[in-house]
């Protein structure tokens, strides 16, 4: 069974408690101003302007339900089939007297904000695929120019140094180092999903991604798995020596678009032309989800400014010509040969089915993954066949432990339940930056010395240092003999 009940926010020393009283505000109020903007560029179309109008309405009203500490509601149908789950579970808790916005579980309340949300947009007959978070996505991605750049010129680099050696001769150290670093790029990527920009600038974003702050940030590394990931995959491709033909699945359950999406297919592009996989799988939310989370046209719209790098990064956008900013400035040569190498490469291993998205609405249920074999067993068997399935990010760590307030001596094979068994034939890693409460597998005291530590919450009860992404946790579990 479940572990629960999990974090609260009613609970004053959790995250939650600050995350449904101003983060979720701030972030109803983005798509408010979003849809607004669209609905004021629509031209000649009434109907879908008036449809506009009314979802913008609904929106706002949400917002005050919320910040009213209303009850939640039935999730109207709008044809999906997770609606009932959603509402039969919101039953269930409201067996014990109605569960309001400030006194309600975290984790199943936070997703039923987003899938609540995506009604609005979904019983549209004009706006049903919308995003309201499309636009702020690609313009933070966009502000990530300089790391994008960087990285771009060390992959093309090191692709073209894997080219010419045989992988069999690059020592075994060096290979594992760089299996390391390919990672911990991937980690980092996840310090900066944008709901958390309702407190963080756009240049602590950048400061976030060069590579020299990658090095200092290793120390902030509490728990390193990636050895035994390291592991499982070269047994994995020495053990298939001798049929090459036979594959090799690594699985990412993705998390958030933009400039973490690059870095995962960068992880993708590096596992298989190291040899590391022969398949990897990208698992992409249905629903615009915890408003930066990929979805299939995330991946499109990546791919579209590395093929337009001119328009995408030269155009000043509406806001800089308003603010008077300098026009940006023209990318080089090398840089431009860098981005074509990039879509070149991914283009190239998504035609051959190399790289491959395999969207489920599994992920964007409210439950935690302990539900996984019972509810979605098409997908876990799925995941069985992978090598090795890595979880990326904050929610889907939540998700895995069940947002539970656990010891944080806990080892994560018995946090995450039925996933961690021994025999579960699933090997986790999760790559998560933390950004809320739960953690385990921390050694003992840790917990207690970073709480100590400026910042770290003190004896306010809260664990402060586990809010902002600057600490990480890299935790993986094996259930496959
Ligand atoms: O607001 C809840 C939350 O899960 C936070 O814990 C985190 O800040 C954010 O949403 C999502 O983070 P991520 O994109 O890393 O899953
Ligand atoms: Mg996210």
């Amino acid at each position: 069974i479940e572990k629960q009940p999990g974090y609260a926010t009613s609970d004053k020393a959790s995250f939650a408690w600050q995350t449904a009283r101003e983060r979720w505000p701030i972030i109803i109020t983005q798509a408010i101003d979003d849809v607004y903007r669209s609905v004021h560029a629509v031209r000649d179309d009434a109907a879908k302007e008036d449809e506009g109008k009314a979802i913008v309405e609904k929106l706002a009203r949400l917002k005050y339900e919320v910040q009213h500490d209303r009850a939640l509601e039935l999730i109207a149908d709008d044809g999906e089939p997770d609606v009932a789950a959603y509402n039969a579970e919101l039953a269930q808790l409201n067996a014990a007297g109605p569960v309001t916005w400030l006194k309600a579980p975290w984790l199943y309340t936070e997703c039923y904000l987003f899938r609540r949300m995506s009604t609005f947009f979904r019983t549209s007959e004009h706006w049903p695929r919308y995003d309201p978070y499309a636009r702020q996505k690609i313009r933070t991605f966009r502000s990530s120019r300089p790391a994008v750049l960087e990285l771009a010129a060390r992959y093309r680099d090191l692709m073209q140094q894997l080219e010419k050696k045989d992988s069999a001769a690059v020592p075994a150290d060096v290979a594992e180092t760089l299996f390391a670093e390919m990672c911990e790029i991937c980690l980092w990527g996840n310090a900066t999903d944008l709901s958390l920009l309702t407190n963080l600038t756009y240049e602590d974003i950048q400061k976030l991604q060069g590579a020299e702050a990658r090095r200092k940030a290793e120390a902030n590394i509490l728990v390193n798995d990636l050895p035994a990931a390291y592991s499982i995959l070269t047994k994995a491709r020495d053990a298939a020596a001798a049929s090459p033909s036979a594959e090799r699945r690594v699985d990412i359950v993705l998390d958030n678009a933009g400039f973490e999406l690059y870095v995962d297919l960068i992880l993708a592009g590096y596992l298989l032309r190291a040899g590391l996989a022969t398949v990897v799988v990208l698992h992409p939310k249905n629903i615009p989800w915890f408003v930066s989370d990929v979805l299939p046209s995330d991946f499109g719209a990546l791919l579209n400014a590395l093929a337009n790098p001119t328009s995408f990064y030269e155009t000043p956008s509406a806001e800089e010509e308003h603010q008077g900013q300098p026009a940006p400035a023209k990318l080089t040569e090398a840089e431009r040969a860098d981005l074509a190498f990039l879509f070149g490469e991914w283009t190239q291993l998504y035609a051959n089915g190399q790289v491959v998205l395999r969207p489920n609405i599994f992920w964007t249920q409210g439950g935690s993954f302990w539900r996984l074999p019972a509810d979605a067993p098409e997908l876990f068997a799925d995941l069985q066949s992978s090598e090795l399935v890595v979880f990326k990010g904050d929610l889907n760590y939540r998700k895995l432990t069940c947002d539970y307030d656990w010891d944080p001596t806990t080892p994560f094979s018995e946090a995450i339940g039925p996933l961690g068994k021994a025999d579960s034939g699933i090997n986790v890693l999760a790559l998560r930056t933390c950004k809320a409460d739960v953690v385990v597998g921390l050694p003992a005291g840790r917990d207690e010395e970073l709480r100590a530590a400026d910042g770290g919450g003190g004896d306010s009860g809260q664990r402060k240092w586990a809010w902002n992404g600057k600490w990480a946790v890299v935790s993986c579990s094996q259930g496959k003999k």
